[in-house]
């Protein structure tokens, strides 16, 4: 079944990872991202299934110029006992903070004629026809009024409190398994000294597991560990110079319907532990990119959706 308009709502790094190939395939005429960027500095470590997807996708050149490749990540008990991991090569893992990474991935999607990036509006509304592969939602503009916007599929890309999510099935939920603890992620300049060391390094300890990684040459670190469910974000933060002075070293006093489908922080929250958040959505990118031109092409029909959606 040839496709002609595949409508991506949210033009995050997801999104626009899936527009780009899809655009290059020439499969939609054309299909269109609908959103307001936005940007914040999220994700940075990019994992070598990710740099596999940004190969495909044509930019993983791009992306390891403007970034860096950290000289190794490690794994390690707290008593420091030291297990190196991550090969070499092509797709060895690339450190880049989201904001940096979505300017090229932007520009590229900007320069595919099949593609189009419609900003200032928001999808507030959508719908189907009753049959599979017929969908279309409604964006509000900035300045008032709103579009309507008609596809064979529309999929939510469109970030971890997606409008597309809530309206299939319902508030803050997520079909499937939800892990009950919680990542508490940091910003913080940081001394490397103490430790002996990559720069990447995950500690493994059933308390206090953590990562201190750099993610700039700058110094600039994330520190990003564990703790239980239940607290709230003023809870986590008086809690944060505790839980640093436990485990740093020298103990601081720091401080699924039928048109639609959905795709990365949309699909399922992950926990940005360990460059894995986005790499799921990654994946999730890929996997779709190959089931569209499976059916675009005639190689497959639409059942494949099915298993893409695993439930
Ligand atoms: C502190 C922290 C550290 C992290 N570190 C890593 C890491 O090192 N490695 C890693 O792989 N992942 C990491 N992650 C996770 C990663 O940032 C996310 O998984 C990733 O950004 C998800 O991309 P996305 O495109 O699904 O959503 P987003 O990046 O949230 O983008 C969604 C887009 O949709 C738009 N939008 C929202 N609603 C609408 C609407 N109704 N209509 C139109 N547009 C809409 C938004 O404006 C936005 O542009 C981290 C996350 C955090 C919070
Ligand atoms: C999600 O978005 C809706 C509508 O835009 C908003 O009312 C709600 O507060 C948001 N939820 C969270 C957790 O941000």
């Amino acid at each position: 079944m040839p496709l002609s308009m595949i409508i991506i709502v949210g033009a995050g790094p997801s999104g626009l990872l899936l527009a780009l190939p899809l655009a290059r395939a020439n499969i939609c005429h054309p299909p269109r991202a609908n959103s307001i960027p936005r940007h914040r500095t999220r994700a940075s470590h990019h994992t070598t299934e990710s740099c596999i997807e940004f190969g495909r996708a044509g930019i993983l050149d791009d992306v390891r110029a403007e970034g860096f490749t950290p000289d190794g990540v490690s794994w390690r008990r707290l008593d420091e006992k030291k297990t190196r991991m991550e090969g070499e090569g092509r797709y060895k893992i690339v450190l880049l903070p989201l904001h940096r990474l979505d300017k090229i991935l932007e520009s590229r999607v900007l320069e595919q004629s099949s593609a189009e990036i419609k900003y200032g509006c928001k999808v507030v509304e959508l719908g189907e026809e009753g049959r599979r592969g017929k969908a279309w939602v409604r964006a509000g503009k900035e300045g008032g009024g709103s579009e309507l916007v008609e596809g064979e599929y529309v999929v939510g890309c469109d970030e971890a409190n997606s409008t597309v999510r809530r309206r299939l099935f319902g508030e803050m939920v997520f079909p499937g398994f939800t892990w009950n603890e919680q990542i508490v992620a940091t910003n913080v300049d940081c001394n490397f000294g103490p430790y002996d060391c990559d720069d990447s390094l995950f500690f493994v300890h059933s308390e206090h597991w953590h990562m201190v990684a750099r993610i700039q040459t700058d110094g600039f670190c994330r520190v990003t560990y564990g703790d239980v469910g239940g607290f709230t974000y003023e809870q986590l933060k008086e809690r944060q110079p505790g839980r640093f002075q436990a485990f740093l070293p020298g103990n601081p006093n720091a401080g699924q319907s039928a048109g639609f489908l959905l795709a990365a922080d949309a699909a399922h929250l992950c926990n940005p532990f360990g460059g894995m958040g986005f790499t799921g959505g990654i994946a999730d990118v890929g996997s779709l990119y190959d089931s569209l031109v499976g059916i675009h092409t005639g190689q497959a029909d639409d059942s494949i959706l099915d298993k893409y959606g695993g439930v």
